[in-house]
């Protein structure tokens, strides 16, 4: 038998990095996919080869938490890698969802996020659910957010932290996404901000204050109010430049942006990846971002989440 799944790519509106801290964050999935095809096999390959583990602990974990062995598993992607779009996490909800159908097991958006949370914070060291959870849901998805701002989908803890997640309604907006081409992985990032949280009273009060902005962002998208929303997200920016993870790729493509958006930031781990740009006029950020260097597109936001070739 041979079984197909899908997931979306997502980007981070606000709160990346402080959501690791159960902070509020929004998320949208992007018509970007990550597809995981599997069938039975003599041992475990991945896209021909033996699979790699370690390199890939992500695809170790699910597999053991299911108990399978001897799969080929075949994947193709429209996410460039580490480029804070969630190419993982997406390939974590997918290879889920597949592993799940191939054995027959019930197709759960909790389950499968739960799942595909646990092999990236294997992955990670440590992590949130933003974005598997964004990935398996689709649409928009905001955590520890409002009552009256989202529905809530469901609570997932890990040490001390709980994070509510909910689905959120996503207004029309246009987003223009800037690559830098420079891979950066997201676990030695949030290991970098956990060590400057760790040695430094000023970095948790920045983390602070990127949640707070963040509740009032969450307000603004609530109320379609786009100018506002983006005049958070360029202030998220400065917050997560200080928290030193962006770099000057990214400080270059979004100071060129705001001059034809409503706002822009980092999206992700940052320290490469990718920026946003929150717009009406796409066709200018792109040139501008392109002028200096960058990999302009334009994404479709609010897309569905998992899907399982039926
Ligand atoms: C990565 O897309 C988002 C981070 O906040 C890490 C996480 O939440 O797991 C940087």
């Amino acid at each position: 038998m041979i079984t197909t799944a899908t997931a979306p790519g997502k980007l981070i509106v606000l709160g990346e990095h402080a959501v690791v801290y159960g902070k509020p964050a929004v998320a949208l999935a992007i018509d970007k996919r990550f597809a995981c095809t599997i069938q039975e096999s003599d041992a475990t390959y991945l896209n021909g080869n033996i699979a790699d583990f370690d390199s890939n602990p992500h695809i170790r974990k699910i597999l053991e938490m299911h108990g399978l062995r001897n799969i080929a598993i075949t994947t193709e992607s429209a996410i460039p890698p580490s480029s804070g779009l969630g190419s993982s996490a997406a390939l974590s909800v997918a290879l889920t969802a597949a592993v799940r159908k191939h054995l027959k097991k019930e197709i759960d958006e909790n389950d499968i996020s739960m799942e595909a949370f646990e092999a990236e914070y294997t992955a990670q060291g440590r992590a949130s659910p933003i974005d598997t959870s964004c990935s398996t849901h689709g649409k928009g998805v905001a955590l520890n957010c409002p009552k009256d701002v989202g529905k809530h989908l469901w609570t997932i803890s890990k040490c001390s932290e709980s994070w509510d997640v909910s689905d959120i309604p996503v207004p029309r907006m246009t987003f223009v996404v800037g690559y830098t081409g420079i891979r950066a992985a997201t676990g030695p990032l949030v290991e970098k901000v956990k060590k400057f949280r760790e040695h430094s009273r000023f970095a948790s009060d920045i983390i602070d204050e990127i949640g707070n902005i963040t509740l009032e962002g969450m307000k603004a998208m609530n109320k379609n109010d786009i100018e506002e929303l983006g005049r958070i997200m360029t202030q998220d920016h400065k917050l997560l430049s200080i928290l030193g993870v962006s770099c000057k790729e990214l400080n270059k493509y979004v100071d060129a942006s705001l001059a034809y958006s409503y706002g822009a930031k980092l999206t992700g781990s940052g320290g490469g990846g990718s920026m946003i740009a929150l717009t009406e006029r796409p066709d200018l950020v792109c040139e501008a971002i392109r002028l200096r260097g960058g990999q302009p597109f334009v994404v479709r936001t609010g897309v569905d989440g998992v899907s399982v070739d039926p």
